[in-house]
């Protein structure tokens, strides 16, 4: 069989070899949907592979959870979805005896010394060592798909994990162009091979299986269609003059529930009322895109959209319970999934509430970027994700970087920042920003181009924020010359 990324196999190899050789591995991953479908990707590779493993989450991979993973008694550590950040931490464990670390993760490799190169390992798999980006073209999950490849027995087949890594790719936003692009099209390939991934083009709502129709347009904030996002009236006088039905037994149909034709019926008078409307071009093909659907899942349910399923992921893993997200993803149902809708809509309740706070209180605009700061308003964990949902809501700008602060604990400040495409095209490293600046301050971060963290202790925010500020402004002075050559 072929290589999914061919340019990662020979890595991929050397790393599967190593994890057949060990008595027991501890596989170590990261709390949102991309790490728990890195970390049920290589659990059921390992399990397939028949070597002995235990599984554990980690918000942060920070020196006291390396340390309790060298406490453990296995010999071998795998580390999914984070891991290429923390090499310099990692590998002393190693020369030390207590575990080889083998890594599979697309974040920026870092290192404690500014300039100096990060360890050098045969066991580190990172698409970024390879020439491809990390931030868009491959997730943790995608890496750790290339592994569990690399790990299939003779005769064994892992494309089934393909799914999975989708959805981990999906989760990282990593299909907002328009679609998933590079490594990420060739995993999406061998699933749709598999019949494991249905690949269509579709309109580009979220909540197609799982919401009414008029909320389905309703929450599509975006698009922003005037008349129509966030105006619950509009929606439903939008549609009621559709040649369609809208209701079934007396209860609102889903998208799914409408056949190719009403299918298109709705999504061709969108498009024509956000012409009318003035909507620039770009946007309104933008109504369209490319979706993913598991084929295994039952329809109508979060987890047929591949979406839908990661913001259960992360509804779970981000308040604690992994155990429940895993569980999901390693396909159990009854229990774990009443479980995770329970979680889902303490999530979504929270995702609002957070955003309201954000819209009521307003961001402080600075010279090259923009900040808030949450205190105890906000949970530490999906700070981040409230800060990307801001960005482009009235009152903060599209073309400014956000920077988010929530309390993590009595002594440490959490830090989130979300860019965009633009901007890093223009020159913009928020992984770059987050750990020079939080350096600066004793703390520690990083990420990738368009979206990064980092832990500082309370008390140094407005020095932090100095110190980012500064660099963005540098990035993108940088960016400015690069482009007029
Ligand atoms: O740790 P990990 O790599 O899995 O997380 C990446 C984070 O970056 C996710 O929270 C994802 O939502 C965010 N992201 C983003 N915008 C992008 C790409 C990623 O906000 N264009
Ligand atoms: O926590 P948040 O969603 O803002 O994280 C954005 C990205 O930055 C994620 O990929 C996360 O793994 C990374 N990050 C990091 N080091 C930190 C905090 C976040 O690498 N201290
Ligand atoms: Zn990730």
């Amino acid at each position: 069989m072929s290589d999914p990324v061919p340019a990662m196999a020979e890595r991929a190899a050397a790393c599967a070899d190593r994890l057949r050789g060990a008595d027991s591995v501890l596989l170590a991953s990261h709390i949102d949907a991309d790490g728990l479908t890195s970390g049920a990707i290589a659990a059921t590779a390992l399990d397939r592979a028949g070597i002995p493993f235990e599984t554990t989450f980690e918000k942060q991979l920070d020196a006291a959870a390396i340390e309790r993973i060298a406490a453990t008694e296995h010999d071998v550590a795998l580390f999914t979805d984070f891991g290429s950040g923390q090499l310099d931490d990692i590998v002393p464990h190693e020369e030390r005896g207590e575990f080889t670390p083998v890594v599979a993760d697309h974040h920026q490799p870092a290192t404690a010394e500014e300039g100096a190169e990060p360890p050098d390992t045969d066991l580190h798999l990172n698409p970024l060592l390879f020439g491809i980006d990390g931030a868009s073209a491959l997730s943790g999950a995608g890496t750790t798909y290339v592994l569990a490849r690399a790990l299939e027995r003779a005769g064994g087949d892992n494309r089934d994990l393909a799914a999975l890594a989708v959805v981990g790719a999906v989760g990282d936003m990593q299909d907002t162009d328009g679609g998933l692009v590079g490594a990420n099209e060739n995993i999406v390939a061998e699933g749709v091979e598999h019949g494991v991934i249905d690949e269509v083009t579709d309109i580009s709502l979220y909540g197609r299986q799982t919401r009414p129709l008029p909320k389905l347009l309703e929450y599509a904030s975006e698009l922003r269609i005037p008349g129509i996002s966030g105006d619950e009236r509009g929606s439903i006088r939008f549609l009621s003059e559709l040649a369609v039905d809208l209701k079934l037994d007396g209860e609102w149909r889903r998208w799914v529930d409408l056949s190719f034709e009403e299918r298109q019926t709705v999504a061709s008078a969108l498009m024509r009322h956000a012409i009318d409307r003035g909507v620039p071009p770009e946007r309104v093909n933008s109504v369209t895109t490319t979706t993913y659907t598991l084929s295994a899942e039952e329809v109508g349910t979060e987890l047929r959209d591949v979406s839908e399923f990661s913001t259960v992921l992360n509804a779970t893993a981000r308040y604690e319970r992994a155990d429940v997200g895993l569980a999901i993803c390693l396909g159990y149902r009854d229990e774990a999934l009443e479980q995770a809708r329970s979680l889902l809509r303490n999530h979504r309740r929270n995702l609002s509430e957070g955003l309201e706070w954000v819209k009521t209180e307003g961001v402080t605009q600075e010279e090259h970027l923009q900040w808030f700061d949450a205190g105890t308003r906000i949970r530490e964990t999906v700070v981040g994700i409230i800060a990307g949902m801001a960005l482009g809501e009235s009152g903060v700008r599209r073309d400014h970087p956000i920077i988010a602060f929530a309390e993590e604990s009595a002594e440490e400040l959490k830090v989130s920042s979300r860019g965009s495409g633009f901007l890093v095209r223009d020159g913009l490293d928020l992984s770059a920003v987050m750990s020079e600046a939080a350096a600066a301050v004793d703390g520690g971060g990083g990420g990738h181009d368009v979206a990064a963290g980092a832990t500082i202790p309370q008390g140094r925010r407005d020095e932090f924020l100095e110190h980012a500020d500064e660099i963005v402004g540098e990035q993108l002075a940088a960016g400015d010359e690069t482009a007029s050559q």
